[in-house]
Parts: structure tokens; sequence; C-alpha cells
């Protein structure tokens, strides 16, 4: 299917502003496109306890299961610390092995640092040797 970088990214970065992140500081979005054309957002949610702490990636990802839909072509990603510029921003391990339960090896990822200026990748290549069941 037809993927719009830009746009994703773009939605990436609107997301951003929904970060609750008041340990970290860090705020991280997320646009998720399904295959069916759908686009779902995600940011980061902290908690005071820490490790209950939801990446913007699995926020975007769980809305989406938790609609009906589990196919999907790509997502952005964009985040930042507040008293740094943004530079590209990848999943973390764990959102990495979550995308990998519903997506292929060809899944696109953008890392978002504007949404003009974004590095691409596919999931295969950010989660070699993945572990499946
Ligand atoms: N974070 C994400 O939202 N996505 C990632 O892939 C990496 C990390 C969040 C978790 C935490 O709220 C903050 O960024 C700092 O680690």
């Amino acid at each position: 299917m037809k993927i719009d970088y830009e746009q994703l990214a773009k939605m990436a970065i609107d997301a951003k502003q929904m970060s609750y992140s008041p340990y970290s500081q860090f705020s991280v979005g997320a646009a998720l496109l399904a295959k069916n054309g759908k686009i779902y957002t995600g940011c980061n949610v902290e908690s005071a306890a820490y490790s209950p702490s939801n990446c913007a990636e699995r926020t975007a990802i769980f809305k989406a299961v938790s609609e009906g839909d589990r196919e999907f072509a790509a997502i952005a990603v964009a985040g930042s610390h507040k008293d740094s510029t943004p530079d590209y921003c990848y999943p973390c391990g764990v959102c990495r092995q979550v995308l990998n339960e519903f997506c292929e090896d060809d899944f696109i990822i953008i890392a978002a640092k504007t949404n003009t200026d974004y590095h691409i990748h596919k999931l295969g290549e950010l989660l070699p040797h993945s572990f499946k069941i």
C-alpha cells in the first residue's frame, strides 16, 4: 500500500504533545498505519511507580488491537527530551517485540526528527532473528 511518510511523521510529532511524562521529561508520539488505511496515534504515559509506564508505540498498537485492527503497514515515532532538540527516535526493544507480534519483517518504521527529516527502516532490520511462537 502507499505510505505517506510525511503525514505519519507529522501525526507522530503532533501526538507527542499529548505525552504524560513528568518523570523522564521525555515526550514520545507514535502514528500507526493499519492496512485498512486507519491511523492510530499514541503517546507515552508514565506512572509514579515507573514500571507501569507505557511507551507511545504500544499505546498506539493497543488502541488499534482493542478496536479490532491487527494488520499494520507502518509506524512513525517522534521523541525528545524537553531540554533537547528532537533527534531520530527509535522504538525500544519491548515495543519492537510487541510490533513483531502483529507485523511482518517488511513492516515500516519511520524514526522522525521532523515531518520532512526521518529515517526509514524495516522491522526485520531492527529486530532480526526475532522470537515468535
Ligand atoms: N519511550 C517511548 O514512548 N517509546 C520508546 O520506544 C522509548 C521510550 C518512553 C518511555 C518513557 O516514558 C520515556 O520514553 C523515557 O524512557
